[in-house]
């Protein structure tokens, strides 16, 4: 099947898709951040450009290359990721695939940090929450995106925490991740569908496949919006 030559069911709509990790610097060159490597969020990004959409993938520092088609908007920080997804909007779909990094050094030095700089003692890390980027675009008043997809990485009782984390976070649907085994970097992946009263679970498959099979989905979900 020629995916590029298909239909185009996306035509007209404009998707944001968040992915990668973050970046969150103590100094100049030392950061905190997470082993994300973005390959599920640039196939899902992909995958909505094959079908005709057009996407803006607001990314955090990967490897890969971004897909075709795709409009990359390259960001370091949480608060950066933030406020690209902003500009973005509106947008007719959220997917919000990115490893946000949960917490940041409460401060970044703009010079190195030297290690004389603490004297005897070792320094200690005083850390701040970063701001929830999937929870501000769902509780927008203004501007909500039409469908907002969150992702959900656990090790146990998937479904259940999936769930709570759909009910906080004021999305439509969570992608639960099933991590307990070796999907963290690898090509694979084993999800469920989580949506206000169903689930469905998805045999385990490349990450190309899911991202195929929940572009599919999201067309069947909002039709032909430019029509
Ligand atoms: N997310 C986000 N901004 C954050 C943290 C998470 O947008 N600051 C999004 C992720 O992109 C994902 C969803 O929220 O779509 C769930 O992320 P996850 O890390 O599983 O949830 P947390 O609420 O951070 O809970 P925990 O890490 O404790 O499981
Ligand atoms: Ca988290």
């Amino acid at each position: 099947l020629d995916r590029h030559s298909g239909p185009k069911p996306l035509t007209g709509a404009h998707v944001l898709v968040t992915a990668g990790p973050t970046r969150e610097p103590l100094d100049p060159v030392r950061f905190l951040s997470n082993h994300s490597s973005g390959k599920q969020g640039y196939a899902i990004a992909g995958a909505l450009a094959d079908l005709g959409a057009r996407v803006t993938l607001v990314s955090g520092p990967v490897s890969i290359a971004p897909p075709r088609g795709v409009d990359m908007v390259p960001v370091e920080t949480a608060r950066d990721m933030l406020k690209a997804c902003e500009t973005a909007l509106p947008a007719d779909v959220f997917i919000s695939v990115a490893a946000v990094a949960d917490w940041r050094p409460a401060i970044s030095s703009s010079k190195k940090l030297k290690l004389k700089d603490a004297g005897e003692t070792l320094p200690s890390l005083t850390l701040s929450e970063n701001p929830d980027i999937l929870a501000t675009l769902s509780k927008k008043r203004k501007n909500r995106p039409g469908l907002v997809i969150g992702f959900a990485a656990e090790t146990h009782d998937v479904e259940e925490l999936a769930r709570a984390k759909m009910k906080r976070k004021g999305c439509d649907w969570i992608v639960a991740n099933d991590v307990s085994g070796d999907v963290m970097g690898g090509s694979e992946n084993e999800i469920a569908l989580v949506t206000k009263d169903e689930i469905e679970r998805w045999p385990r498959m490349d990450k190309l496949a899911v991202a195929r099979q929940l572009a599919d989905r999201i067309a069947q979900t909002i039709g032909h919006p430019g029509k």
